[in-house]
């Protein structure tokens, strides 16, 4: 089969669909106009645990254009039979809406107020009043016991440990963050006699319609998710939350469509949050670096309800070859809503440890950072002894190593100023799982030379749009303008959830899949139509070029795909794309080197990040342009959970009390500085997937704050445990 041209796979092309959002004409989850709409306003727990005793609505209700308020007290049973497919699978404790009258954390939805306008139905929320048996909430991980969840253990750690000539032991503490994408949590519910359709703001429409499915006994064919665009998501919208079974018990109980967005405070407690941890590591080396021990034990913190754990084990078992490794990991059941995963989930909380620990030893032992991680470069997964596929981290370190001008450091701490500024540099690895879990994508070719890619994934801002469309232009031997995909509709053909960094891996291999099929059917129509310019030709000779097949060597003889279409009275050309991975034989992982440098004021503590360069072994990358939007963006949040994010909880009741964005800090134009990404080209994995790529989202992210950590403690000598770094922390 001659290969395909490469012509808009690897181009800095911008969004397609980025006048649509600049215009302001991509429709998000509550844009959506729909016919008799009314508003939904949750009523949410003012106490951190215990019991309703009443809830009192004759005010709410007396309010014109109250609807309803349902509550535990009138709400029909649901049938909650769980999703196999989902995180909700069956025989899972999720959160049941409306059931019975416990609260099990500060802010539950207990009530909604539905009314024919918003502005009625937050006021007539205001005027429920609940009454309560309140009990004391347990919102604190350090006081609370945990439960054994996962354990590791290789060679015979605490042994290798106990003899180890040099040894650290130190832990790193993680804050609660939380999402806070630009989008607020909104669901428009409609019921079409027992069909209920979504329109919601979905990572996975696929999981939230069989979730919804599930939660109302219903098939999963009477439920519909539309989510066409998503302003941005980082694993919150990965799983359907309770406002989304809110909005559709409201639409059937008052028979109208209703539409509920979540205020900016219901976010942080009506929806998930990267849980905070506890995350000890003990280090056992030589004398020259050689890591021959580690020991973490990690907890962290989840709800009564749901035992939530995440992939945070697997960097320290392959990241560095140590012989002996032990690790247990524990969670906290506490009074709080279930967390979920956030950007480099897991991954990015064992990189701040361990890459702590790791640049602590590189200074107790005098040893080049860079060097002490080359030491302990191990030459096949410790973990499962596979190969590797792709692992391509001794290169990131010299390109970002000279890239960043890392030698010209002075080693010893506090040993640049530059006025009030101590400055330093720093550098942490990341790495991530390369998720390959398949999926499907119609392909469909017009008799007007135009095509239609469609799959049922999302795009919560990485631009699936775009990179989708790249990959199938190039496959199908269109510009980019012929091409259109369509996503956010779960009717679409099945994919995995757009989280994870799985996206590009798995639907961008269906989408390649489906587009090598239907051009090799238009080939194959060519060559047996006897009025065809290609008739008898070596099908496998044939490529196809701006919408024309022709020989690869003789690119006079062919013909256009309207021309094979139309002689053959065919409307379309259409197939199903599918991609289905094999079992594992390689040890398959993103990497990524950051370098930092940071400015420390010496007097006020205050942390400036100057600069900072990621060097990333990705695989293959589709869309330069938006594998940069990636790595700035990736980076930024980075900073936010280096120096600035910090979900605070008023351990008395459970309360949120920096549950907004004045409170809340995120990083501000005038944090960031310049920031790099390179990726390390030639990277195709084809072990991980037919179209060589390994994913980006999530490895731009994850090592960003321990490299900032290691640069704060170059600059002043004092080494930070806790995340975030603040001004405090440093006085
Ligand atoms: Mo994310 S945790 O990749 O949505």
């Amino acid at each position: 089969m001659s290969p395909q041209p490469q012509a808009a796979v690897g181009a800095p092309l911008s969004r397609v669909d980025g006048r649509l959002k600049v215009t302001g004409k991509a429709t998000y989850a509550a844009e959506h106009d729909i016919d008799g709409v009314v508003h939904a306003v949750v009523v949410d727990s003012r106490i951190g645990r215990g019991r309703i005793t009443g809830i009192d609505t004759r005010a709410a209700l007396a309010q014109p254009g109250v609807l309803k308020v349902i509550s535990h007290l009138n709400a029909p049973k649901l049938a909650y039979r769980g999703n196999p497919e989902s995180y909700d699978p069956p025989g899972n404790k999720q959160l049941r809406v409306f059931q019975n009258d416990r609260v099990l954390f500060h802010g539950q939805p207990i009530a909604v107020v539905v009314a024919t306008t918003l502005e009625v139905a937050q006021h007539a929320a205001d005027l429920v009043k609940v009454r309560y048996d309140a009990e004391q909430s347990s919102t604190d991980m350090s006081s609370a016991p945990a439960v054994e969840t996962v354990n590791y253990a290789r060679g015979d750690a605490d042994k290798a440990l106990a003899s180890a000539p040099v040894r650290l032991d130190a832990t790193y503490q993680q804050a609660r963050t939380h999402h806070n994408a630009m989008e607020l949590h909104a669901t428009i519910a409609r019921w079409d006699g027992d069909k209920l359709t979504l329109w919601d703001k979905s990572q996975w429409p696929k999981g939230t319609q069989k979730d919804l499915a599930a939660v109302f006994g219903i098939p999963n064919d009477s439920v519909r998710v539309i989510a066409p665009f998503v302003g941005g998501a980082f694993g919150n919208s990965m799983r359907a939350w309770p406002h989304i079974t809110i909005s559709a018990l409201a639409a059937r109980e008052t028979g109208r469509p209703v539409k509920l967005m979540l205020t900016r405070k219901q976010t942080y407690f009506g929806t998930g949050f990267r849980p905070s941890y506890e995350y000890r590591v003990r280090l056992g080396s030589d004398r020259r670096g050689r890591v021959t021990a580690m020991v973490q034990n990690l907890k962290a913190e989840t709800s009564t309800y749901e035992n939530f754990t995440e992939g945070v084990l697997h960097a320290g078992q392959m990241l560095y070859k140590a012989p002996h490794v032990r690790q247990d990991y524990r969670t906290v059941p506490l009074d709080v809503n279930t967390p979920v995963w956030m950007r480099g989930p897991g991954f990015a909380t064992a990189a701040f440890a361990i890459e702590s620990a790791m640049d602590e030893l590189a200074h107790e032992l005098g040893i080049d950072p860079i060097e002490l991680r080359q030491r302990n470069e191990p030459e096949e997964d410790p973990s499962s002894q596979l190969p590797f596929s792709t692992r391509r981290l001794r290169e990131c370190y010299t390109t970002g190593a000279r890239e960043f001008g890392w030698h010209r450091r002075d080693p010893r701490p506090r040993s640049t100023r530059d006025g009030d500024w101590l400055i330093g540099t720093g550098i942490a690895v990341g790495t991530y799982d390369v998720l390959r879990t398949g999926a499907q994508a119609r392909v469909r070719l017009n008799a007007d030379g135009t095509a239609l890619v469609e799959a049922a994934t999302s795009d919560m801002g990485p631009g699936t749009y775009t990179s989708q469309t790249q990959i199938a232009a190039d496959a199908l031997g269109l510009a980019m303008r012929n091409v259109t995909f369509r996503l956010g509709d779960s009717t679409m053909p099945p994919t995995p959830p757009h989280g994870g960094s799985q996206t590009m891996i798995n639907v961008g291999s269906a989408v390649q899949d489906g587009c090598d099929k239907l051009r090799k059917q238009a080939i194959k129509l060519a060559v047996e139509d006897e009025d065809s310019p290609l008739y008898g030709a070596d099908g496998d000779a044939i490529v196809v070029r701006a919408g024309r097949l022709h020989l690869e060597r003789n690119p006079a003889r062919g013909e256009s795909y309207r021309q094979l279409l139309a002689r053959n009275n065919r409307t379309h050309l259409e197939v199903l794309g599918s991609w289905t991975p094999g079992e594992a034989r390689h040890s398959m992982y993103t990497y990524g080197a950051i370098f930092a440098e940071v400015a420390v004021d010496a007097r006020l503590g205050l942390v400036r990040v100057r600069r900072m360069l990621g060097v990333f072994d990705a695989g293959r990358i589709i869309s330069p342009k938006l594998a940069d939007s990636q790595a700035l963006g990736g980076m930024v949040g980075g900073i936010g959970a280096a120096l600035l994010e910090h979900t605070a909880t008023d351990h008395r009741d459970g309360r949120i009390v920096n549950a907004d964005l004045a409170n809340y800090l995120v990083p501000v134009n005038a944090d960031i500085p310049d920031l790099r990404g390179i990726y390390l080209d030639g990277g195709e994995d084809l072990e991980a997937d037919p179209i060589g790529v390994k994913g980006l989202g999530e490895i731009v992210y994850i090592g960003v704050a321990p490299a900032i950590a290691n640069a704060v403690f170059h600059a002043t000598g004092r080494r930070v445990r806790e995340l975030p770094i603040t001004a405090e922390a440093l006085l």
